[in-house]
């Protein structure tokens, strides 16, 4: 019996690889530990997203090797996920001791892998590499659970691996490969046996959820995919990220009006408020079209909520695009978002607009100021719920205050009440009697 210990870095892609890692080596018999001192595999899930996620896992990798080179049992080293799908065999090149590296598509063959890196000699290498990108004919989908997952309140299940879009400052179609929907029947049997253990809501993950299945003959479109998960008895809510605003269409509109499940939050990235940054950045809508699709979502579902993600300072941003995106920011009353600097990517479109950088000091100040002005909103939004009782589906006791549970509404807003933990998993009625910048308190509502 082996020890398998991983580190997730990034999104939920690799948040859910990581489950399906421990899925496939637990048929080998490696249960996870939460030690690396303990491991016999210790694996680093990576994320070259920005610059300084990418160079969390050199430090990471230090400790690790460090791990293998004293211990006098062997100890396989591997780095998975999108830093070693950029950098392959550089990074063997670069750490000797190095046993394995694979990319996001090898996942479904990780058991394969770790068998052929590990050694019966302590601190022996065999350095494996396996980066292949595979395509809609070749990829297969895992579909063991993620041991973590069952029981839990939420889960994740993707939906689609790769992304087929050419944002010119994202890395993501260079370490995720081809967009490949995966069957719909294979998703609607995941979700089914998820709920069959106990979980309760459903996020559908994907780079770009909203093209799901377009590219397959016969295939479900994503709102018909909701619509089907929907129908799935024991399923209370669905979410689902990340979505495009470009093929934001009528039909997933629609589906706000039809599918109470479907709940009232919804992350749309939009990235800037400026339709010239936004072309720049090939999106492929303007202000005016994103605009569009917010009124139509709150036309079809009056009480939704918006988050977003912002990048600031891409190249050629004026200080009258930034405005813009200030602006669009208080018009849409985005009630949290992520906001980044712009970050150089290895290889993207965007390194051809450098000349026109935005200096840092200039990004960094517009970013301080949209990050003020966000928890601005997201306050007042929240402080404005005050007295109002929402649904809350309880995930799990306070992490600061014993005798209280933390769940979320529809909206997607953590709230923490007094509760017990019988609940966990139970939707409750809850008052809410505060609102602060991430959070609201309430109490149990009361009925006469
Ligand atoms: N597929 C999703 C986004 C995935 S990446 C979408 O299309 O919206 C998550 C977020 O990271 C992006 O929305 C973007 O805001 C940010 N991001 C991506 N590349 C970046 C870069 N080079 N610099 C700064 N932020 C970046
Ligand atoms: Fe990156 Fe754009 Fe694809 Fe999102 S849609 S993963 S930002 S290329
Ligand atoms: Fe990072 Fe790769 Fe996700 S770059 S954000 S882990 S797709």
């Amino acid at each position: 019996m082996g020890k398998v210990f991983v580190q997730t870095f990034g999104c939920q892609m690799n948040v859910y690889d990581t489950g399906k890692i421990h899925a496939l080596l637990g048929k080998d018999g490696y249960e996870p530990t939460e030690s690396m001192d303990d491991a016999d595999v210790i694996i680093v899930n990576t994320c070259s997203i920005r610059e300084k996620p990418e160079l969390k896992l050199h430090s990471f990798l230090g400790e690790a090797l460090k791990i293998k080179r004293t211990q006098d049992r062997p100890v396989t080293v591997a780095v998975a996920g999108c830093v070693a799908q950029q950098e392959g065999d550089k990074l063997l090149k670069r750490y000797r001791e190095l046993d394995l590296v694979f990319g996001p598509d090898a996942v479904p063959r990780v058991r394969d892998l770790v068998s052929a890196a590990g050694s019966e000699v302590p601190r022996a290498t065999k350095q494996v590499l396996d980066t292949q990108f595979l395509d809609l004919d070749t990829y297969v989908f895992a579909s063991d659970l993620d041991p973590a997952s069952e029981g839990q309140v939420g889960a994740f299940v993707t939906i689609q691996k790769g992304c087929d879009n050419k944002c010119t400052f994202c890395i993501v179609p260079s370490t995720r490969g081809p967009e490949v929907s995966r069957p719909s029947d294979q998703i609607v049997a995941e979700v089914q046996a998820l709920v069959d253990t106990g979980v309760r809501e459903i996020t559908l993950i994907g780079q770009n959820v909203n093209s799901y299945g377009l590219k397959v003959a016969g295939e479900r479109t994503f709102a018909q995919l909701l619509y089907a998960v929907s129908d799935v008895k024991g399923v209370e809510r669905i979410r689902y990220t990340t979505s495009h605003p470009r093929d934001m269409g009528p039909d997933v509109i629609q589906a706000y009006r039809d599918l109470p499940k479907l709940t009232s939050h919804l992350h749309l990235p939009v990235q800037s408020g400026s339709s010239r940054v936004l072309r720049r950045m090939k999106r492929f809508y303007t202000r005016e079209r994103f605009l569009d699709v917010v009124e139509q979502l709150k036309d079809a579902r009056p009480d939704i909520v918006l988050s977003t993600d912002f990048i600031v300072g891409f190249p050629g941003e004026s200080d009258e695009d930034f405005e813009e995106t200030m602006t669009l920011l208080d018009i849409v009353g985005f009630e949290s978002s992520f906001s980044f600097k712009y970050s150089q990517r290895p290889d993207t479109p965007a390194l051809r607009l450098l000349k026109h950088e935005v200096p840092h000091d200039v990004a960094q100040a517009r970013l301080m100021r949209l990050q003020a002005r966000q928890r601005e909103i997201s306050r007042q939004a929240n402080e404005a719920l005050a007295g109002q009782t929402h649904a809350v589906l309880v995930e799990g006791p306070s992490r600061y205050d014993e005798g209280v549970v933390c769940g979320r509404t529809s909206t997607f807003k953590i709230v923490n009440f007094p509760g017990s933990l019988d609940q966990i998993g139970h939707t409750v009625d809850v008052s809410i009697i505060a609102g602060f910048t991430n959070s609201l308190r309430g109490e149990p509502a009361l009925f006469a």
